[in-house]
């Protein structure tokens, strides 16, 4: 689908996505690339880096791939550090970065709970925490007044509560208020705006497929206000909104982008 968006909002920019080498992360990736910025991938595997990185180039975007794991905070070090050696400034950070499984509480070992909140919620934290000092005002490599920005991946699962997410529904409220933490501290002292989305869910993911089985996509789409599953492009469009200078004043919000889905109950 055509984006609405001018083909040079992110002009310049430098944009470094953990998880961008596939699903929604990758179509961020995409559109970020389409709209001007260069982009920078990390993720654990290095051929899905290898082909999400041949696959911007040959849409004629800048893209680098590299290797690291968001649990480790040499991982985070190294990889901004390479971002900005590589392409000498970094303005957007996208934290897409997860991991899920479906679990009943009493299967989920506590280590079990722990590793995906070590991916999510600490793997935000980390790579924020490694990134600001190239994303504040007046980094190496900015001319402009502003700091960067920070978009956080969530999800709704936390905002009522979903079953055999336990362990995500945590994850994903501590990266919300991550959100309006940083976004409170770092946007008063760095002029840094941090924002995240919340996606529902969307067609062809590594999360839909995992999470929702066919038959449940179906039964699904009949109390679902908009009645569809979502497109990753709509993940991007509202990505696209909040780097561009459209959402210069939104800084500490979760954009809910589930067609409404989360508010929805069963007829009756
Ligand atoms: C129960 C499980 C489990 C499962 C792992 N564990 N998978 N427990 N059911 N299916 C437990 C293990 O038993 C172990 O605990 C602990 O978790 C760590 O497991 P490892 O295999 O050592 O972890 P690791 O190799 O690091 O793998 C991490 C992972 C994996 C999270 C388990 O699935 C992963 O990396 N996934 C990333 C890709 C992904 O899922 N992306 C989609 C994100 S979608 P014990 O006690 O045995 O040591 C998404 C959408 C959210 O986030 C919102 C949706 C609406």
């Amino acid at each position: 689908m055509e984006s609405p968006f001018k083909a040079d909002v992110l002009k310049g920019k430098v944009a470094l996505l953990t998880g961008g080498g596939s699903g929604i992360g990758f179509e961020i990736s995409t559109q970020f690339g389409r709209h001007g910025a260069a982009v920078a991938i990390m993720g654990r595997r290095r051929q899905v880096l290898d082909d999400a990185v041949a696959a911007l180039r040959s849409q004629g975007i800048q893209a680098i791939g590299i290797e690291g794991d968001v649990r480790k905070q040499e991982d985070a070090a190294r990889v901004v550090a390479t971002v900005f050696k590589h392409f000498g400034r970094l303005d957007i950070l996208v934290n897409g970065a997860a991991g899920n499984f479906l679990v009943s509480p009493e299967d989920l070992s506590p280590n079990g709970f722990r590793t995906v909140l070590d991916i999510d919620s600490v793997g935000t934290y980390t790579m924020c925490h490694e990134a600001l000092k190239y994303l504040k005002k007046g980094a190496p490599g900015k001319e402009e007044s502003t700091g960067g920005l920070i978009l956080n991946i969530s999800a709704t699962l936390h905002y009522t509560a979903a079953w055999y997410q336990i362990h995500v529904s945590a994850a994903k409220a501590a990266v919300d208020s991550l959100t309006r933490s940083l976004a409170l501290e770092w946007g008063t002292d760095y002029d840094i705006r941090v924002n995240g989305i919340a996606p529902g869910p969307i067609e062809g993911t590594p999360g839909t497929r995992k999470l929702v089985p066919e038959e449940m996509k179906s039964k699904t789409r009949e109390f679902m206000p908009l009645f569809k599953l979502g497109d990753k492009w709509d993940i991007a469009m509202a990505a696209l909104y909040l780097a561009s200078d459209a959402g210069k004043y939104v800084n500490g919000t979760t954009v809910i982008v589930d067609g409404g889905l989360w508010l929805s109950r069963p007829r009756h």
